[in-house]
């Protein structure tokens, strides 16, 4: 039994969409959510300023003394996961792509069209590709950045119009040219616009990280007996630059749980 919280982060407010699903599974687990809303998007940054904000939000975690890493972001797991799991051998550290990579390799066979979408690090590291065709070679594989919706989701700019047309910019010709019938959302702020997509393309099974890697957390508790015997303080989420938006969204991400819910504007040196 491990009763210390489980640290989660992302670029921005994308990760807190892994959460609101553990913490139905998980009710007694307590989360420190750090998202880096004054650095937001990475998607489009070198990897090498991936890695220098990422090690220090990770090492900010460690500091308040989680029990486990979660990195609910795919570009800094497509690029990081290995430095940082060097970095901190001693605390389990999750990345988001492999269990949903596992998620497809079980539901697609050869004939399937598979379509991956996510930032440009994301999809340019091809993270997805090999951990996928590692557990299957057949797969077809079709893979695209989506750079423009990140900083949409960030504002807040969902149901309207914009949104859809934008989506309807990338994925017109994409889902129609490859024939595309199963469509990753690899990047954890899509999962914001899925009701937006399955409208615009209602024929297409959609794989979602976010829900995928709720299993292995609890798969990695139950391996090293960290499960928490009760929720002892409030959730936390730190942000870089706590804005209205991001206090918006978690509270609409919460607002039919009982969780309780601290915010904190991070004011530290990052
Ligand atoms: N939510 C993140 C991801 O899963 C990062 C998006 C960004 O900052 O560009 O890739």
């Amino acid at each position: 039994m491990d009763n210390r919280p489980i640290g989660f982060f992302d670029s921005g407010l994308g990760g807190l969409t892994c959460i609101a699903q553990l913490m139905k599974c998980l009710p007694k687990e307590r989360i420190i959510y750090f998202g880096d809303t004054a650095r937001t998007p990475y998607g489009s940054k070198a990897t090498s300023t991936i890695k220098t904000f990422s090690t220090q939000i990770a090492d900010f975690l460690i500091q308040m003394n989680v029990k486990m890493i979660v990195i609910a972001c795919n570009t800094v797991s497509s690029t990081c996961l290995d430095d940082l799991r060097e970095r901190y051998p001693n605390t389990p550290i999750l990345g988001i792509i492999k269990p949903a990579a596992q998620k497809v390799a079980k539901m697609c066979n050869k004939n399937n069209s598979i379509g991956i979408i996510g930032t440009k690090v994301t999809i340019k590291s091809k993270a997805f590709e090999e951990l996928i065709h590692q557990l299957n070679s057949d797969l077809k594989l079709h893979s695209l950045a989506c750079p423009a919706l990140v900083p949409l989701i960030e504002e807040g700019i969902i149901e309207n119009e914009i949104m859809d047309l934008t989506i309807k910019y990338y994925l017109d010709h994409f889902i129609a040219y490859h024939k595309i019938d199963t469509l990753v959302l690899g990047c954890t702020h899509y999962p914001l616009i899925r009701a937006n997509i399955e409208k615009l393309y209602p024929d297409i099974s959609i794989v979602n990280p976010s829900e995928e890697i709720v299993e292995s957390i609890i798969d990695e508790l139950s391996a090293k007996n960290l499960f928490a015997e009760k929720a002892e303080a409030d959730n936390t989420f730190y942000a870089s630059d706590l804005s209205e938006n991001f206090v918006n969204m978690i509270n609409r991400i919460f607002e039919l749980s009982e969780f309780r819910v601290a915010f904190k504007n991070f004011d530290g040196n990052l």
